[in-house]
């Protein structure tokens, strides 16, 4: 680990996956390894500007990277995916399993198809992300998986209706630092817990009114404010830390 601390933020050369990467959170995530200087595999999976941004980023910091379209509730196609990424780049050296979905209603007015969907998503996906992931990172004897969990895996925030969204990420989070503990000896394992930012998912007016209600900051979180966050994690500034979970609420949970 390099002592300048502006060293320890660089990802020269290491092979970062960001899933969900074609919006919001994910994509400012993207956009901050190739900046630190990392290799990116996109992984998309309705949204196709990805394959456009991985051209331009490849362009912008003469750094290698690819788009894959994959469901994460699919564990097939993770399991391909994953094999497909160590082909292409070699090797994986961070795992940004970011990808997630809500369907916010009262649980008495979600039908039992709308609750499977958000739990594949929110909960296999992410079990699917890091199994393959951590036998990649078994194998090489090192790696670092960062789960995109939520401020609700902590409490839960009023007035939305999202039960069972909040449970999926209650399971991630815990999920996460069981890891952190099982792979101690090849692979870190971190959890980032956002309140209310200002991507598709959090573009709601409920949302937003939310955020200015109740964050000490009185207003949503932009996604260029996280992206430090998510490279701290992956990059050498962080190797003492494994198994925490970060809030980054704008003062929410308090
Ligand atoms: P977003 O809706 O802009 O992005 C979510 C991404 O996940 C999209 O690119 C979407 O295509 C992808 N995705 C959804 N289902 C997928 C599937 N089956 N397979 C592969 N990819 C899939 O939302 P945002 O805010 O960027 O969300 C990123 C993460 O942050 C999610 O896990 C979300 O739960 C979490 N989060 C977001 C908060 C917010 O206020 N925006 C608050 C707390 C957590």
């Amino acid at each position: 680990t390099p002592s300048n601390v502006l060293e320890q933020f660089r990802m020269d050369g290491k092979v970062v996956v960001v899933t969900g990467a074609a919006d919001g959170i994910g994509l400012a995530v993207t956009r901050a390894m190739a900046e630190a200087g990392a290799h990116v595999a996109l992984w998309y999976n309705s949204n196709d500007v990805a394959i456009e941004k991985s051209q331009a980023l490849a362009k912008e910091f003469k750094i290698k990277t690819a788009a894959y379209k994959v469901d994460v509730s699919e564990s097939t196609q993770v399991s391909e995916t994953i094999a497909k990424v160590v082909q292409d780049f070699g090797r994986i050296d961070v795992f940004v399993a970011n990808a997630g979905m809500a369907i916010s209603k009262p649980i008495l007015q979600q039908t039992l198809d709308e609750y499977r969907k958000q739990m594949s998503v929110n909960v296999d996906g992410i079990v699917y992300c890091a199994k393959y992931a951590g036998e990649v990172f078994a194998s090489q004897g090192s790696g670092n998986l960062i789960i995109t969990s939520s401020m609700s895996a902590h409490i839960v925030n009023v007035p939305t209706d999202q039960p069972v969204y909040n449970a999926t990420k209650a399971f991630v989070t815990h999920f996460g630092k069981s890891l952190a503990r099982e792979w101690r000896e090849f692979a870190r394992v971190n959890i980032v817990s956002p309140g209310f930012f200002d991507t598709k998912m959090g573009a709601s007016p409920l949302a937003i009114n939310e955020a200015y209600r109740m964050a000490a900051l009185g207003r949503q979180g932009h996604v260029k404010e996280i992206k430090g966050l998510y490279l701290y994690l992956a990059s050498d500034a962080s190797t003492y830390m494994t198994g925490s979970d970060i809030l980054i609420d704008g003062g929410y949970v308090l």
